[in-house]
């Protein structure tokens, strides 16, 4: 079980994004061309991995960053400058991770954490760092793996290609990335590995052994949805979102383009009759009469307001119809004509009085 932090503040230090993530002073992720600083100190975060530290030191062990980071890049059809990132957190002591082997150990016997250069060259073998036991990496490798690919396969099929690629970050290792092979390219899904002991016992916990991996939602989404930009994720089109609204979050959805052509929005309040209330009225009877109406000019129908009269008790509900044409601009008297159609078939089909 993994808790979940996605209302962290996205202004942070340098500390947080770099120093306590042991990026270098002179790293190329630090620039002022790539970050936006607020002043030489403080910066929105980069990377949702700017919250590790504190959160560890908090007492955590296992945990989820979910926000906003922000990056300045190109803009094209898969940059923009703020964007969602998931990052994840692991911590495993001795007794959990060797549960059947309390024979092993996750430190090395010659890790002394009290020795002021217990963390010098520490990530010179390829396959450990220099505090672990090969044993203890490889079993957490082993787990984190199983855990990605198996979100992987919810996600996009039991049957999705990926391969593992050696990786480098400056606050794991040994670290790998993720590929999918998805719409005939290798696609990068996310970035994980074994976290920097030397993190760990600055923030707190020394007794435990951690895997942590950050992936991006935007182009994950993008990906599975089919949505072609970026920029749409920051749509307020009612034809974007009603694709993706009140949707089972399993149910597979394929994005449509929305029409070219301007909607226009007509609202619909009426008074229950009095055998109704506002909680045994079925919405989806009066959106399929919409839609039997409407036909497919109608793009979206959403409850916009519910109202009990403090005096008469009676009950009143608006509807907001969202009407588009997807080869023509529709004129407002078109549309005022489908609207006065639905309005009486509502009150024919439900005994209620248009307000
Ligand atoms: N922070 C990295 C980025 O934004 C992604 C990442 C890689 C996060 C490895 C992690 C990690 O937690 O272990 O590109």
């Amino acid at each position: 079980m993994f808790s979940v932090y996605d209302n962290l503040s996205p202004i942070v230090t340098t500390r947080q994004n770099f120093d306590d993530l042991l990026i270098p002073e002179d790293h190329p992720s630090r620039a002022r061309s790539d970050c936006y600083y607020i002043n030489s100190s403080t910066l929105l975060r980069a990377h949702m991995t700017a919250h590790q530290s504190e959160l560890l030191r908090a007492g955590l062990d296992n945990f989820l960053m979910i926000g906003d980071v922000y990056r300045r890049d190109e803009i094209d059809s898969t940059h923009f400058p703020v964007f969602h990132q998931v990052d994840a957190v692991r911590l495993q002591r001795k007794e959990h991770l060797f549960e059947n082997h309390p024979d092993l150990d996750i430190f090395e016997p010659t890790f002394d954490p009290t020795n002021p250069n217990a963390f010098k060259n520490s990530i010179s073998d390829p396959s450990k760092q220099s505090c672990h036991t090969l044993e203890a990496t490889k079993l957490m490798e082993a787990q984190l793996k199983n855990h990605l690919i198996g979100m992987v396969r919810v996600l996009f099929g039991e049957d999705i290609k990926y391969r593992w690629v050696d990786a480098y970050f400056p606050f794991t290792h040994p670290s790998w990335e993720l590929e999918i092979y998805f719409d005939n390219n290798w696609m990068e899904v996310l970035g994980c590995g074994i976290m920097r002991n030397e993190i760990l016992a600055n923030a707190g916990p020394n007794n435990s052994i951690a895997y942590a991996f950050g992936l991006g939602l935007e182009r994950l989404a993008m990906a599975l949805y089919k949505i072609p930009d970026i920029r749409l994720m920051w749509s307020t089109d009612p034809g974007f979102l009603s694709q993706f609204q009140n949707k089972d979050v399993n149910a597979f959805i394929e994005y449509k383009p929305v029409s070219i052509y301007p909607h226009c929005t007509n609202d619909l309040s009426f008074w229950l009759p009095p055998t109704l209330t506002i909680d045994t009225f079925m919405s989806n009877d009066f959106y399929d009469l919409v839609r039997e109406i409407g036909g497919d000019v109608i793009e979206q129908v959403k409850l916009k307001d519910k109202f009990v009269h403090p005096k008469t008790k009676k009950h009143s509900l608006c509807y907001s119809i969202v009407y588009r044409h997807l080869e023509r601009t529709l004129t407002q008297a078109e549309v005022n004509k489908i609207h006065e159609e639905i309005s009486s078939a509502a009150v024919n089909a439900f005994n209620v009085t248009i307000r």
